[in-house]
């Protein structure tokens, strides 16, 4: 096993859950998963095609070519998307160290995709536009803020190599057919790949939407499939739901909400390189199973650095949270604290220890703590960090969180309110340059009728 999960006072002899219920549930949902899908030409052995993204191969060879073409002539690359479209392939990158840069001579990688005025200047301004490739992902091709992005960087290019060189500095990722994006690519003849209809934003980070920018620091994306791979085989071959580690997560979550009002998930890493994993996770959990009122809601705290910020919260505050705590068996690594320096006995303890051990030391203890508080707890234990363990999370996580939607009775795989956001946006955005066109506002009537901002009553999701 890539990793082993242990849970503390939720499964406990006086938690009174009937697993067999849910065995037989969650088996029949994986049947369901099971059916077979014509996507294009391809046919697809699972009804979500991120499910059969773990096996595939074929598509390597043309993300590898990609990604040499991108790392071989730039220094630096610009990942312009928002959330799905660019959570995935940051957890990625974090892989090859806290900042999200990249060593051994290869090109580092930029991630603005929380938009602001500043950050977008200052990255223009701070870039070496010359030797920069922009990489455009978006789905539908048709979000805001990536297109503002795409258009304000594409501008400073086109003044600085021309019209002629310009598509050698932008790659494109978009769904087929017509959107501002494709259409916008192919009037300017940039390259095309194109993200597949089928899978949604952010379930795509095991498509070329996280492994190009992977590839481009220079991942392994083969174990990292190989781990998802292994994930849902394990998933799919158990005999018992004990053994289904995604489906004791989701049963946790639904038992601890329905019975103990219990409403948060902390997920709590100890081990700086799965911050991006803990913001892709909370983007998952939150879009995919946020609906109808139901969802409970994600938090991410990081160890040991929370410990002096968050734990006395978690120990002492409400019992409204569900730990979810990864620690990485780190004993032995990193710079070791040299006694010699030290004289005050208060810090013996210390003395000889790597960081590494002390930083399992902490993981341990506040999973122990938090155990002993009777908080409801759950330890992702791992051996170490890498592509093939970052695989199998990703895929415990997704298959977690559509059998949670599952229980909780919601569409994982859609997300009325963010769409409705984003055609608000539009709207807000022509109001403020007082267009004088009609903009229909698709999705408006999906807002709740009470203590929401709504489009006035007369116009009815229109502008005039
Ligand atoms: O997961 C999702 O579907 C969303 O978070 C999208 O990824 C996000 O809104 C960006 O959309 P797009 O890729 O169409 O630009």
């Amino acid at each position: 096993m890539l990793y082993e999960t242990q849970f503390e006072n939720i499964f406990d002899a006086n938690d009174d859950i009937d697993l067999s219920s849910y065995e037989k549930r969650v088996k029949e949902f994986l049947t369901t998963l099971r059916e077979k899908r014509k996507y294009g030409n391809n046919r697809r052995k699972f009804l979500y095609p991120y499910l059969q993204l773990p096996s595939e191969r074929d598509d390597l060879t043309e993300i590898r070519r990609t990604a040499d073409r991108i790392s071989k002539r730039f220094k630096d690359v610009v990942v312009l998307g928002t959330g799905g479209s660019s959570l995935g392939a940051q957890m990625l990158v974090a892989l090859t160290g806290e900042q999200i840069y990249v060593p051994n001579g290869k090109a580092r990688i930029h991630f603005p995709d929380n938009l602001g005025p500043h950050t977008m200047h200052q990255l223009i301004s701070e870039l070496d536009l010359g030797n920069t490739h922009f990489l455009v992902i978006s789905k539908s091709g048709g979000t805001a803020e990536t297109i503002a992005q795409m258009l304000a960087c594409f501008s400073y290019m086109r003044a600085l190599v021309g019209d002629n060189e310009i598509q050698n500095h932008f790659t494109v990722i978009v769904q087929p057919g017509k959107s501002f994006l494709h259409d916008f690519a192919v009037k300017w003849r940039l390259p095309i790949h194109y993200h597949d209809p089928d899978l949604g934003g952010r379930f795509s980070v095991l498509s070329i939407v996280g492994l190009l920018p992977a590839m481009i620091v220079g991942l392994d994306v083969v174990a990292l499939r190989d781990g998802a791979q292994q994930v849902l085989n394990r998933m799919m071959n158990a005999e018992k739901i004990t053994e289904m580690a995604p489906a004791m997560g989701a049963i946790a979550v639904y038992e601890l909400q329905k019975n103990r009002n219990i409403n948060i998930n902390v997920m709590m890493p100890y081990e700086c390189r799965l911050t991006g994993f803990s913001n892709w996770y909370k983007q998952l959990w939150a879009e995919s199973l946020g609906k109808k009122g139901k969802g409970t809601t994600p938090f991410s705290a990081l160890g040991p650095m929370d410990q002096h910020s968050q734990l006395q919260l978690f120990l002492d505050g409400p019992n409204d949270k569900y730990f979810t705590v990864i620690t990485v068996s780190s004993k032995g690594e990193g710079p070791t604290i040299d006694s010699m320096l030290i004289e005050d006995k208060d810090f013996y303890f210390m003395a000889g220890s790597t960081i590494g051990d002390l930083v399992e030391a902490e993981a341990d203890s506040t999973v122990e703590a938090l155990g002993e508080r009777g908080k409801p707890i759950r330890q992702i234990k791992i051996r170490e960090i890498n592509e093939r363990i970052l695989g199998a999370l990703i895929m415990h996580f997704i298959l977690e969180t559509i059998i949670t939607a599952e229980l909780l009775g919601v569409n994982p795989h859609d997300q009325p309110s963010v769409e409705y956001g984003k055609n608000l946006t539009k709207e807000y955005l022509s109001r403020l340059h007082n267009v004088n066109q009609t903009i229909s506002v698709p999705g408006a009537n999906i807002l709740p009728k009470k203590g929401a901002k709504k489009a006035s009553s007369t116009n009815k999701g229109k502008v005039k």
